[in-house]
């Protein structure tokens, strides 16, 4: 027999995980099978075990000090104050110290668009896609500060073609190519609700984006962190790719992280009211953290100060400065997994195609903000909602395409 199915089958067998074989068993060609067989071989057993394992438990933040966390408000800085960060900010920004990414490895299930998130017609009369939307703030950069700041995009695997493609087809919004770089974030396995590795509709194993704290990880091997150095980049700044007012370049935020003297900094809003989707920043023994909403207990999230506002405002909005340093720590270490129950189609054990109507499936995710709490500090710069904050999440309602459009038009005719 095959010297590698013979493998195979003694790691599947050792982690219970043999009704992968049926799998392999109908796949109709040696490349199909190959395939098969390389992929398990690549599968870290021990750690799918693990998060199975990690399914069970539910988040408890009782023994941890949850507090919240000191922020700086930009609206209500003095005009001296404004000053010295914008001017520090913006000795790095011209000297070419910063570069941007954009987390655009995401599926969009949400928004109902098959394609990229960010290849999303907004419905401006520009016909203007969110890509390129980002993409403005750029080149609105570039004719202001006389430099080109390098865009690094982190794809995955299921969009990374149609990505690359589209910024080809639509000649890179008119920003130099030699400054857009593409990498790509992990994927990990999806389990059943017994732990066992799903099949996809081609039959081999089912793998999801392993969520955007991989990023740190993904930008070391990808040799991004290694580009960034060569081109002397000192700050990064990681923003979700579904914001459409998203200040990519921000001179006050690099200039408030070089003076606090902290390798990381994050953007907050006041957050809306209890139940808005957004996670908020805190400190966790000490430490800057952020609870995200699908975990968060419906009491904290509700409780409020002597004079009535939530205790836990500052929303997180994924607009964050790292520092190269704190980039090329983070990517050694291993963060956390969050676990979320999907609707995964699947190739059952009969060899048919199952559409679950509910959800049937654990996708594990590690989240980026994870990160600070490897860091002694940060600094959070309170900004306006109005301002920078126009998501683009779900089809219809809060957070649509409508909203985001809305608040896309107010803030460019109030700013023009
Ligand atoms: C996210 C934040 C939440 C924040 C809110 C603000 C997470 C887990 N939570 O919630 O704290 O308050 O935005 O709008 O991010 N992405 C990847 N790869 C992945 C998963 C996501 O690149 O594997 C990207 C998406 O393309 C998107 C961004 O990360 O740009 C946000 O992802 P999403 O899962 O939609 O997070 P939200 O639930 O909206």
């Amino acid at each position: 027999m095959d010297e590698k199915l013979k493998k195979v089958e003694q790691i599947l067998q050792k982690y219970g995980q043999e009704q992968l074989l049926d799998g392999y068993n109908r796949l109709p060609g040696e490349k199909e099978k190959q395939d098969f067989l390389n992929s398990v071989l690549t599968v870290d057993f021990n750690q799918i075990e693990k998060l199975y394992n990690s399914c069970k438990e539910a988040k408890d933040f009782s023994k941890s000090k949850i507090e919240p966390i000191d922020f700086v408000d930009k609206s209500k800085l003095s005009k001296e104050q404004y000053e010295k960060y914008e001017k520090i900010g913006l000795e790095k920004i011209k000297a070419g110290k910063l570069a941007v990414v954009t987390m655009a490895g995401g599926q969009g299930t949400r928004l109902g668009h098959t394609g990229p998130k960010g290849t999303y017609d907004l419905g401006l009369d520009t016909h203007k896609s969110i890509f390129e939307i980002l993409c403005d703030t750029l080149k609105e950069a570039r004719d202001k500060y006389k430099v080109d700041i390098p865009w690094y995009i982190m794809t995955s695997d299921e969009n990374n073609e149609e990505t690359e493609t589209f910024f080809k087809e639509h000649n890179f919004f008119g920003y130099p190519e030699k400054c857009v770089t593409f990498f790509k974030q992990g994927k990990l396995p999806m389990l059943d609700t017994n732990g066992k590795i799903i099949l996809n509709e081609k039959g081999q194993i089912k793998e999801a984006a392993d969520g955007h704290g991989g990023i740190f990880q993904s930008m070391l091997k990808d040799g991004v962190t290694f580009d960034m150095k060569a081109r002397g980049i000192e700050w990064a700044f990681i923003g979700g790719v579904d914001n459409v007012l998203v200040k990519m370049v921000d001179p006050v935020l690099i200039g408030l992280a070089e003076d606090k003297h902290v390798l990381a900094a994050g953007k907050s809003i006041v957050k809306a009211g209890p139940k808005e989707k957004v996670g908020v920043f805190c400190k966790k023994d000490g430490k800057p953290s952020v609870i995200e909403y699908s975990e968060i207990s419906e009491e904290m999230a509700a409780e409020t100060t002597e004079s009535g506002e939530l205790k836990f405002a500052e929303s997180h909005i994924l607009c964050n400065l790292f520092n190269i340093e704190a980039i090329e720590k983070i990517g050694k270490m291993e963060l956390p997994y969050h676990v979320a129950f999907k609707k995964a189609k699947y190739l059952n054990r009969d060899g048919e195609i199952v559409s679950p109507t509910e959800p049937n499936a654990y996708k594990f995710e590690a989240f980026l903000f994870d990160a600070f709490e490897s860091m002694d500090d940060m600094a959070i710069l309170r900004v306006k909602r109005e301002d920078e904050f126009a998501p683009v999440k779900n089809a219809e309602g809060v957070d649509s395409p409508e909203t985001a459009r809305k608040l896309y038009i107010d803030f460019h005719s109030k700013n023009k």
